[in-house]
C-alpha cells in the first residue's frame, strides 16, 4: 500500500496542515506527519473533507448496463468526491433478494474505487403489493440496512406501516419516493403556470406532501425510522419540521438539481431537464436552500440516474426521468450553499449524516489520526465548464452542460488508497 503526505491541506477549510494516510488511515496530522518513502500530494489551497456519502445512486446494473454499470458509476462518484454510494434498488431485476443485493455488492467491491453499498427494495419487483425478503437481504454479506422502491412510492398504507414495523427490529430505515400515484397520472412536469402555458400535465406539490404526511404519522405511530427521498416543494419542509418537533424518526434529503434548477427549464423541452420529482419554482428552490441550512433537511444526495440517448433525446413526453449528479454534486452544493454552510456544514451534509443515516461506520469521519482514510482533497477556487462528453458517466443527460462551476476535486482516497489523483481516476 502507498504511504501519503498531503501537505498543507485545510480539514474543513481550517489552517493548512499535513496529513499522513497509512495502511487505511490517516495515521498523523501536522508536524508528524511525515515517514520515510511516503508519496508526496501537494495539497495547498485544497480544501479536505471526509470522503462524500451518497444515499441516492442509480447504477443500473444489472439490467441496464447500457447507461450505467458499478464501474462507470464508481468512477463517476470517485472523480465527484464521494467514498461511498448507496445503489438504488430499480435494476433489472430488481434488488428485492438477497442475491441481487450481494451481486450489486460484489461488483462494487470489484470495481474497488467507492464502498457500494446495495439498497433493497420495499416490495416484490417494486410492485407495490408484497413486502420484499427485508430480513434476508439485511442478513446477507451486503447487510442492507436503507429499503427503498425508489422511482416509485409505497402507497398503500398498510404496506407502508409493515415495512417499517419490519425494518424496526433491525434499526433499518424506508426511504419512501412520496409520490400519490393517483395525482401524477400523465405528469410530465411541475403543476403550475408553466404547465398550465405549455400544456403539459401536471404533477401537484400536493402527490409529494400529502405522502410525506401520511408516512411522517406512519413511523411516528411505529416509532420506526423514515427517509424521504428528493424532497422538492416548499410544503414538504413544512411537514418535515412538523414532523422533526414532533419527535418523529425522519430524515430527508434533497438533490444538487432541485436546489439549482426550476420548472421554467421546461420551456425548453429539452428532456434532459425531465426529472421525478419534477424541478419546481423558484420559490420552492428558496425554500429547499433554507431548510437545508436550517437542517430540516438534513442531507443533499444526488438522485444519479444515468439514462441513455435514446431514452433521452426524445421528445418530451417518451423521455425517461432523470439526470446525473455524482459528478457535479459538491460544485452545485459550493455555489448554492458554502456561503451559509461552511465546508464543515457541507461536509455534514454530505458526509457524515448521510453515513449515519446509511449505518456506513467507516465514512463520515473527518480526518484525525487513527480514522479509515476516507477523504476527499477538493480545490474550491478552480471553476470548470461541464462537457458531457468528458464525464465518466456512461451517460451524457447532465443538466449542467456548458455552465461554468465552482470547485474540482483533485483527489479521493478510499481506505487510504487514492482512486483519484491529479482530478484524474487512478485505476
Ligand atoms: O428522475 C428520476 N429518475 N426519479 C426517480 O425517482 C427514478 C430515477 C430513475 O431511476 O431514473
Amino acid at each position: 500500500m502507498t504511504t501519503f503526505r498531503i501537505r498543507g491541506a485545510r480539514i474543513l477549510g481550517g489552517d493548512p496542515t499535513d496529513l499522513l494516510v497509512r495502511d487505511g488511515v490517516v495515521a498523523a496530522v501536522g508536524a508528524d506527519a511525515d515517514a520515510p518513502g511516503a508519496e508526496s500530494v501537494d495539497a495547498d489551497g485544497l480544501v479536505a473533507l471526509p470522503g462524500l456519502v451518497d444515499l441516492h445512486t442509480h447504477l443500473r446494473e444489472p439490467g441496464r448496463e447500457d447507461a450505467e454499470t458499478v464501474l462507470t458509476g464508481s468512477r463517476a462518484a470517485a472523480l465527484g468526491g464521494y467514498t461511498a454510494v448507496c445503489a438504488m434498488a430499480n435494476t433489472d431485476p430488481v434488488a428485492d433478494t438477497a442475491g441481487v443485493v450481494e451481486q450489486v455488492w460484489r461488483l462494487g467491491r470489484e470495481a474497488g474505487l467507492v464502498d457500494v453499498q446495495p439498497i433493497g427494495a420495499v416490495t416484490v419487483g417494486l410492485g407495490g403489493e408484497r413486502l420484499a425478503e427485508l430480513g434476508a437481504m439485511a442478513d446477507s454479506a451486503a447487510s442492507v440496512r436503507v429499503f427503498s422502491d425508489d422511482g416509485h412510492c409505497v402507497f398503500d398504507p398498510r404496506l407502508m406501516r409493515r415495512a417499517l414495523e419490519y425494518v424496526k427490529a433491525f434499526d433499518g430505515v424506508i426511504a419512501q419516493h412520496a409520490e400519490e400515484p393517483r395525482l401524477t397520472v400523465g405528469a410530465q412536469m411541475h403543476e403550475g403556470v408553466v404547465s398550465a402555458r405549455l400544456g403539459l400535465t401536471g404533477w401537484p406539490a400536493v402527490a409529494e406532501e400529502s405522502i410525506i404526511a401520511r408516512d411522517a404519522l406512519l413511523a411516528g405511530h411505529v416509532g420506526a425510522r423514515l427517509h424521504i427521498c428528493h424532497v422538492s416543494t416548499r410544503g414538504s419542509v413544512d411537514i418535515i419540521r412538523w414532523a422533526k418537533a414532533r419527535g418523529v424518526r425522519i430524515t430527508a434529503e434533497v438533490t444538487p438539481h432541485h436546489l439549482l434548477l426550476t420548472d421554467t427549464r421546461a420551456e425548453s423541452f429539452d428532456p434532459v431537464f425531465k426529472v421525478n420529482p419534477p424541478l419546481r419554482t423558484a420559490e420552492d428552490v428558496e425554500a429547499l436552500r433554507e431548510a437545508l441550512v436550517e437542517g430540516i433537511v438534513d442531507i443533499v444526495a444526488t438522485d444519479h440516474a444515468p439514462h441513455t440517448t435514446e431514452d433521452k433525446e426524445c421528445e418530451w413526453a417518451y423521455a425517461r426521468p432523470g439526470m446525473l449528479g455524482l459528478e457535479t454534486a459538491l460544485s452545485i452544493v459550493q455555489d448554492v450553499a458554502l456561503d451559509r454552510l461552511g465546508w464543515d456544514g457541507i461536509a455534514e451534509r454530505m458526509s457524515r449524516t448521510p453515513a449515519r443515516i446509511a449505518g456506513l461506520t467507516d465514512h463520515g469521519r473527518d480526518p484525525a489520526p487513527g480514522v479509515p482514510a476516507n477523504l476527499t482533497l477538493v480545490d474550491p477556487a478552480a471553476r470548470r465548464q461541464v462537457d458531457p462528453g468528458s464525464l465518466a458517466s456512461r451517460s451524457r443527460n447532465t443538466p449542467y452542460a456548458g455552465m461554468t462551476l465552482p470547485g474540482r476535486i483533485v483527489a479521493t482516497f478510499l481506505r487510504g488508497e487514492a482512486t483519484v489523483l491529479d482530478g484524474k481516476v487512478v485505476k
